[in-house]
């Protein structure tokens, strides 16, 4: 096994043969996953049974309330693009799941079908963004939390993600479960539980406001946070081929999937698992 740290984040990983991974190189991808934020794999041959058992080493597995799921393996998600659709998942910068009280830990996507070209995703260190703050920043959002929400995104309302994009047609759906759902708040530095090291907690899709703030109050700070993570240090674009696996987390990392394959198909299948409150 080989591992070769990827410039601003990630980390590819060689040599190794997913559908059978020995009690060792399992704990070495782990730490790996751990420190680096975002790991890759290229040539796999993964089935959909191989790539649930894969998931499943990890943590139990989160069935996806929103995306349409693979029709024979209900833990599959599918992150789907037809030739026909326009808007694609993902298509910005931001991090899974941090509308949820436990975010999820991360996500396993598979490519299945990909574009002739194109249909890349960004991926970026928060591990990085919150390190190279200046020390004032780093005292302003010392101690803060902020707010984060699926309502905007997920629900039913008028301007939201789903109702505004071809994405809510066969893709995307459950929008009456998001309406339900409670804000939540998370630290906006939090320790991350694998690492034990300190990452930027906010993000541009989820993120609403700062407690103790309105959204117009928040959105300076906020702004200013996301400009700062949008940096290219701290970026990596990463090339699907067939055989490709990527694995983020979801703590430490945001990505966001490039929509520039208009006319064409992109299938991925995604697998997401359980994570823990943050602190
Ligand atoms: C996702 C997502 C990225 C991609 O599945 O959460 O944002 O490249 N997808 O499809
Ligand atoms: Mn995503």
């Amino acid at each position: 096994m080989k591992i070769e740290p990827l410039p601003g984040v990630g980390a590819e990983i060689t040599g190794v043969d997913l559908r059978r991974l020995s009690g060792g190189e399992f704990a070495a991808i782990r730490q790996v996953y751990a420190d680096h934020g975002v790991i890759f794999f290229r040539d796999q041959n993964l089935s959909e049974e191989d790539h649930i058992a894969f998931a499943e080493r990890w943590a139990p597995i989160n069935i996806n309330r929103f995306f349409a799921a693979h029709p024979d393996h209900p833990e599959i998600a599918l992150v789907a693009k037809d030739k026909e659709q326009k808007d694609n998942i993902g298509g910005g910068w931001h991090t899974d799941h941090s509308y949820d009280l436990e975010p999820a830990m991360g996500s396993i996507l598979v490519a299945r079908e990909l574009p002739e070209s194109g249909g890349d995703t960004m991926f970026a260190s928060m591990y990085r963004a919150y390190n190279a703050l200046d020390d004032a920043t780093k005292a302003e959002i010392d101690g803060l939390s902020a707010v984060h929400s699926a309502h905007h995104i997920f629900g039913s309302g008028k301007s939201t993600y789903y109702s505004t994009t071809d994405a809510g047609g066969n893709r995307i759906g459950n929008a009456s479960a998001a309406d339900v759902l409670t804000d939540v708040t998370h630290p906006v530095v939090i320790t991350h539980p694998l690492s034990g090291k300190k990452a930027l907690y906010v993000n541009p899709a989820f993120t609403v406001k700062i407690v103790g703030k309105t959204e117009e109050q928040s959105k300076d700070l906020l702004a200013r946070l996301y400009a700062h993570a949008m940096k290219k240090d701290f970026a990596y674009r990463f090339q699907w081929r067939p055989g490709s696996v990527a694995f983020w987390d979801n703590r430490s990392t945001w990505h966001w999937a490039l929509n520039d394959y208009q006319g064409q198909r992109r299938i991925m299948h995604r697998i997401t698992v359980e994570g823990c409150a943050l602190h």
